[in-house]
């Protein structure tokens, strides 16, 4: 797929919380057919110290709008800058980049698993999944229940469970902890989120044998291939997360 470099113009700013918040963007072009799993290199303007773009998941597409949005949790200076943007500020993206998740098979008992700004990639790949078929069921992790954000969105998709850290919404604890795991059967599992989440799940499905794709979120700073500061352990080799990745099968993970 052709990569661009674009200015895009903000049509909305959506503040979700004190950390997340959602852009809203649109092209003076077609925008591109995203694969789901790619994800955007964002320049941050106006601040000397994050002279690097950030990497950001493509969170949701209208094509019908010719508009894309990205689901950001303010992380450190480059988010917190772009949380200050407004509708009809312009941002300069270089998109769509890396590889996406694939696709189940029919029939396949499908379940997205995402904590933390982990959960933006799966809300595209839940659409893109139910457009061809699939009822994917869907559990997210929060720290408590003020923080549960997007919620309605993914209900539109299928099945969603949620876990709170304090139990002040869904089940006590963490994803990993779920009863989903004992009480439903997967083909196949999706996941994006903290290390440590998405290595318990990895884990896990390859003790069971499930099929299971993670989606890293390694620092990154060319996204291209060139730097090879993302580069991850595999049983391929030193593989490079911007291009050979970010959605890895666990199995492939030298984990
Ligand atoms: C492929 C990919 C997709 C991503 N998608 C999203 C997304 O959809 N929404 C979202 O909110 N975030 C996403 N991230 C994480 C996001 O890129 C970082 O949070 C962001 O770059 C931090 O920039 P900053 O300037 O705000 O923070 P910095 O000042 O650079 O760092 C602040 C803190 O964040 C940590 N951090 C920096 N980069 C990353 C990173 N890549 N992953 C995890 N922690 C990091 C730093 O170690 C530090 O502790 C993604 C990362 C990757 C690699
Ligand atoms: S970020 Fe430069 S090679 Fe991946």
């Amino acid at each position: 797929m052709t990569k661009r470099i674009e200015d895009l113009k903000v049509i909305e700013n959506k503040r979700l919380n004190n950390d997340f918040f959602v852009l809203e963007l649109a092209g003076d072009i077609k925008i591109p057919e995203f694969k789901p799993g790619q994800f955007a290199q964002v320049k941050v303007e106006g601040s000397s110290d994050t002279f690097l773009r950030r990497p950001i998941s493509i969170h949701d597409v209208d094509y019908s709008k010719n508009t894309f949005k990205l689901l950001i949790q303010v992380a450190g200076k480059g988010t917190k800058k772009l949380s200050e943007l407004k509708s009809g500020d312009s941002l300069n993206l270089i998109y769509p980049l890396g590889n996406s998740f694939s696709l189940p098979s029919d029939g396949e008992q499908v379940l997205l698993v995402g904590g933390g700004c982990g959960i933006a990639p799966l809300l595209y790949m839940g659409r893109y999944l139910k457009s061809k078929g699939f009822m994917p069921d869907i559990l997210l992790g929060f720290r408590n229940s003020s923080r549960i954000i997007e919620f309605d969105e993914y209900l539109k998709i299928g099945k969603v469970f949620v876990t709170t850290e304090d139990g002040s919404m869904g089940e006590k604890g963490y994803v990993t902890g779920h009863s989903v795991f004992s009480e439903r059967q997967y083909s196949r599992i999706y996941c994006c989120g903290p290390d440590n989440m998405m290595k318990t799940i990895g884990a896990y499905c390859k003790k069971k044998n499930i099929f299971c794709e993670v989606s890293l979120e390694n620092l990154m700073a060319c996204g291209i291939g060139a730097c090879l500061c993302c580069v991850v352990d595999t049983v391929k080799g030193n593989l490079c997360t911007c291009i050979d990745g970010p959605v890895f099968n666990v199995n492939d993970l030298k984990w």
